[in-house]
């Protein structure tokens, strides 16, 4: 499975990856970069350069699974284009849609030559070989073996080499609470956690590597119960200890939670580990009981709203993130004012909200009492309002704060560069670029639709100001 392929005769050879979906599809382009670097292939962000591109899918509403289709309308031109110049090129469709749709993506789109699921990657290099030999290469058993134990070590690099200041890492893949609406058990498989000691080796190789923040990831990441040092199974709240504990880490999250999973010991995580950062993505999907119900989340909303309560007893500062569904069949007026009225209960500083999507193969898709579109649309809207206003009412309490900010990448405009507050949101501030990876006081200035402003509370030198909104949109 590690032979060389052709691949690694010319170090020149270059792949485009693109990620749709959850954090969990970035980190797996970022294995599967990983996996190619070593094959001696190089990144590279346009498709018209690369010998290789690969797409890594997302199913989970209609939209995301569409746009793959019209991108591979795209990537037949310009594989004919590179073809008439005497270059091949491999297209690849990973992923979940990989995952749901098999060979009938071959079938609808004959530009793709190689297929393959999420738990499949570490063989690519296989794959590459066969595709180059002029096989059509579609694979999406489940394998037996655990792909992360053929891997190569996470490179702390992020795409084409740079530092990167904050990293994924996949620590539990897989769910196995089949709420009636979602794909993910089918595309990814049954609840698996990897144990302690890889996570941590990993971890640890990240730090070593400059990245100051981790984010454990999971679809389920609160069920996590991997094997420990010791041999017994370990939850999520004492591997978050273990790897705050590694010197050099000085931030920590996790995402995303299940409710039903949240524990007392993992409330009280956020209450005794300092690096654990104040904000908490806990979807609700709906504030409706009978809702809740249908769509099997194990939970009703007076449970989801003692959570609240308790991890906000936790970290008094914590700030709350959740995923909404609009027009779920059978959801009535009451039902979605029942969401509303908990949206209002909660406070959200960050929320997502979609319109329910049948999906193929999902029991609530085959429902007799679907909701029309219309009503789905006029949901949305009114909950959009709600949550955009509550997600104001969050940034604007935060103008004349200072908050520990890390910083990531350049922004926009010259001598800006963009960080993270402890509440995930982008800050702004004009600011050298020797202070990527840092983490430094920066005073909030203002606060826009989608980011914070401000200026270093203590700034290096005098040249340093702070960038306004209106600043920032003249420029833009
Ligand atoms: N494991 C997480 C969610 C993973 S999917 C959890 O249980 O909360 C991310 C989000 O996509 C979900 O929270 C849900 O809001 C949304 N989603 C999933 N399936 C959907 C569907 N069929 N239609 C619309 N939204 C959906
Ligand atoms: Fe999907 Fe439910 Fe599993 Fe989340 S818990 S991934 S929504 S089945
Ligand atoms: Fe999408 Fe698969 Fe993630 S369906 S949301 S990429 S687990």
């Amino acid at each position: 499975m590690n032979r060389k392929t052709n691949a690694s005769a010319s170090p020149a050879r270059r792949v485009f990856i693109k990620s749709y979906g959850c954090q969990m599809n970035v980190y797996d382009s970022v294995r599967m970069a990983d996996v190619l670097t070593a094959e001696g292939f190089q990144e590279t962000d346009s498709p018209s350069e690369a010998d290789l591109v690969i797409l890594n899918t997302c199913h989970i509403r209609e939209k995301a699974a569409e746009k793959v289709y019209s991108e591979l309308g795209r990537l037949r031109k310009i594989k004919a284009e590179r073809k008439a110049n005497g270059r091949e090129t491999l297209v690849a469709v990973a992923g979940c849609v990989a995952q749901a749709e098999g060979d009938e993506i071959v079938r609808r789109a004959p530009v793709v030559d190689m297929v393959f699921g999420p738990q499949s990657y570490h063989r690519l290099p296989d794959f590459v070989s066969r595709a180059e030999a002029g096989e059509s290469v579609v694979d999406t058993e489940f394998p037996a073996e655990d792909k992360f134990d053929h891997l190569p070590l996470q490179m702390p690099k992020g795409a084409r080499g740079q530092r990167r200041a904050s990293a994924f890492l996949t620590v539990q893949e897989g769910c196995d609470k089949f709420c009636t609406f979602c794909v993910v058990p089918y595309t990814r498989g049954a609840e698996f956690s990897r144990p302690v000691t890889k996570i941590v080796d990993e971890a640890r190789r990240l730090v070593a590597g400059g990245v100051s923040e981790i984010t454990l990831l999971g679809q389920n990441v609160n069920a996590y119960h991997g094997e420990g040092p010791d041999g017994r199974e370990w939850c999520l709240a004492r591997l978050i200890e273990a790897v705050a504990g590694i010197g050099g880490i000085k931030r920590l999250r996790y995402t995303t939670s299940h409710p039903r999973d949240m524990d007392d010991t993992l409330i009280a995580a956020h209450r005794d580990i300092e690096t654990l950062m104040p904000y908490l993505h806990l979807p609700v999907q709906s504030g409706s009981d009978r809702v809740l119900k249908a769509m099997n989340r194990g939970h009703g909303r007076n449970r989801y709203l003692e959570i609240i309560e308790d991890v906000r007893a936790a970290r008094p500062d914590l700030a709350l993130s959740s995923d909404f569904i609009v027009g779920f069949p059978g959801e009535s007026d009451e039902d979605f004012e029942d969401t509303l009225d908990l949206v209002r209960r909660v406070r959200y500083a960050q929320a997502f909200s979609f319109k329910y999507s049948a999906r193929p193969g999902t029991p609530a898709a085959d429902a007799g009492d679907q909701v029309p579109e219309a009503v789905k649309a006029e949901r949305l809207q009114r909950l959009q309002v709600l949550l955009r206003d509550q997600q104001a009412a969050f940034a604007d309490g935060l103008v004349g704060q200072t908050l520990p900010v890390l910083f990531e990448k350049p922004g926009k405009l010259t001598g800006q560069i963009v960080g993270r507050s402890p509440y995930l949101q982008p800050v702004q501030v004009m600011a050298p670029e020797n202070l990527m990876g840092a983490i430094m006081p920066v005073t909030i200035t203002e606060a826009g639709p989608n980011s914070l402003f401000g200026h270093l509370t203590d700034p290096p030198d005098n040249t340093v100001k702070a960038l306004t909104v209106g600043e920032a949109m003249v420029s833009a």
